[in-house]
């Protein structure tokens, strides 16, 4: 870092890092001299940098043109109010001593649902004078005193004016928002552990080398590094959220087969069956033969189907939302009479089945029936009334907003909230550190997106920004954490993530 070799001092008296959320918009403050620039540029990349000094340079006839202070202002306004309605980090490197110019930047953050945050530069009079005395074209030094006289003034003025935070400078790390406050909740599940259990989603099956190999393997390492559970996806086509539609993809129940094989202790299931798919009977009898296969290990997720695309070039009929609700509500009640005794009739919304015969029988007394998806009228009532998971997506108060509305749904059906696993699906690149994180997530990230959206959209963070993230999940009422591995073509990828698992170990 070459800004710590020409102060030959410790740059930055504080030293300790800032953690930035990815939206969002950093105002510096501190006299000229005072190591903003410099800063700025040691943390962010170029293009992340509005220049107040640089816009004059562009403007006017060099970065200290008084005279284009007015325009350089104007295209600085401009650029950062195009920047932050795209939601870019954004740095205004300004004097940022005026207090109307720094509530205007926060202000224009809010707006756009971004954060806002202050850095303070307090660097000692005398070496922002001694570096002014220095330059090719010095700050006069009357102005330079007014300046550091303002800035004195700047803590306790900033501390009012409603940024998120305030820091002194010192190196950066860009999180996710969802680890903003990891390093809290980290300590908490250090202090105070919560247990969770880890599934790992394999939505894709696109790696070098054999395929079979290649997917044993993956099954072989999820269950060493502690995964309890193992879900493909149940689609035809590669989804275009994952990947590209002549991507392989395998068929769900013949590949959970193929897993329940390999793996000797981990729940294996689809997250989660189409019931558009298949005639529900016949469903109940795969995954019969799932359960009895791998000696007692199936989770039947099931959902309503959302794909059309895929109905469409197979053939299959796509109902419309409420009839594939009806059709989701008749899977979940006759499933149980299909690996149930007897040969009951069923007759349901669309469905009639003579007869309900499945033998073999399944080896669980009750298959556990996952219904993924958080519709809160419908989906919800119905994991409530048959389903003995469900299935969230999104942060903790989304979380804890769903389980409230899943809590008024048991209480109409007269069923214990706690008897409901709650499961929860998202993505996640995981690396031991920052920078390998950092390598990870420039292997992984999509062309076209910035580190900071790819980050976001992937969970991107360390083991211990993960534990963090994780816990918080935990206190939200998440038993099971499911996780989607961005890099899981990388093959230290599960093995990477294990570090978090045992971290909730009970
Ligand atoms: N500098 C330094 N060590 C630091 C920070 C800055 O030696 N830790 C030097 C820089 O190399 C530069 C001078 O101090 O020559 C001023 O730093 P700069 O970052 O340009 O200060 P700013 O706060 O950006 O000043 P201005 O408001 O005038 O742009
Ligand atoms: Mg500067």
């Amino acid at each position: 870092m070459p800004i710590y070799e020409r102060s030959g001092q410790r740059p930055y008296p504080s030293g300790v890092t800032i953690r930035l959320p990815t939206a969002c918009v950093v105002v510096l403050v501190g006299p000229s001299g005072s190591g903003k620039s410099t800063w700025a540029e040691s943390q962010f990349r170029p293009e992340q940098v509005v220049s107040s000094d640089r816009l004059r340079a562009l403007v006017g006839e060099g970065p200290h043109d008084q005279k284009a202070g007015k325009d350089a202002f104007q295209v600085l306004d401009l650029v950062l109010e195009r920047r932050v309605s795209r939601r870019l980090l954004t740095v205004v490197d300004t004097l940022g001593l005026d207090a109307a110019r720094r509530t205007a930047y926060l202000r224009l953050a809010r707006q756009h649902g971004m954060a806002c945050h202050a850095v303070l530069f307090d660097t000692p009079a005398a070496l922002c004078r001694e570096r002014n005395r220095a330059r090719d074209r010095p700050v006069p030094a009357k102005v330079l005193a007014e300046q550091i006289r303002a800035h004195g003034n700047t803590r306790a003025a900033l501390a009012g004016e409603g940024f998120d935070a305030v820091h002194d400078a010192g190196p950066v790390v860009v999180v996710p928002a969802a680890m903003l406050a990891a390093p809290a909740a980290a300590s908490r599940q250090e202090d105070h552990p919560m247990s969770l259990r880890f599934g790992l989603q394999v939505p894709s099956f696109t790696w070098a080398g054999d395929l079979r190999d290649g997917l044993a393997a993956l099954a072989v390492d999820a269950e060493e590094a502690g995964f309890s559970s193992l879900w493909v996806m149940d689609h035809m086509l590669q989804i275009p959220q994952v990947g590209r539609e002549w991507d392989p993809m395998l068929d769900s129940y013949t590949t959970l087969g193929f897993l329940a094989a390999v793996t000797k202790t981990c729940r294996l299931g689809a997250l989660v069956t189409g019931v558009t798919y298949r005639n529900p009977a016949h469903l109940a009898k795969i995954v019969a033969t799932l359960d009895v296969l791998s000696g007692g290990r199936v989770v039947c997720g099931l959902g309503a189907a959302w794909f059309e695309r895929e109905h469409r070039v197979y053939g299959w009929d796509f109902p419309t939302r409420r009839d594939r609700l009806d059709l989701l509500e008749d899977a979940l009640r006759l499933l149980p009479l299909m690996w149930g005794p007897g040969s009951p009739p069923f007759e349901g919304h669309r469905v009639r089945i003579p007869e309900a015969i499945c033998y073999p029988r399944p080896v669980q007394a009750r298959i556990p029936i996952l219904v993924g998806g958080q519709g809160e009228r419908r989906t919800l009532r119905l994991v409530a009334q048959y389903a003995d998971a469900c299935n969230l997506f999104g942060g903790p108060d989304t979380v804890r907003h769903k389980l409230g509305v899943l809590a008024r749904h048991c209480a109409a059906a007269s069923r214990a909230l706690d008897d409901i696993e709650v499961t929860h699906l998202s993505t996640v690149l995981c690396a031991p550190d920052r920078s390998s994180l950092r390598d990870r997530t420039e292997a992984a990230r999509a062309p076209g997106t910035t580190p900071e959206a790819f980050a976001e959209s992937v969970n991107a963070g360390t083991v211990d920004d993960h534990i963090g993230r994780f816990r918080e999940l935990a206190e939200a009422g998440v038993h099971t954490a499911i996780v989607s591995l961005a890099d899981l073509a990388t093959a230290s990828a599960v093995a990477d993530f294990a570090p978090v698992i045992t971290a909730f170990r009970s």
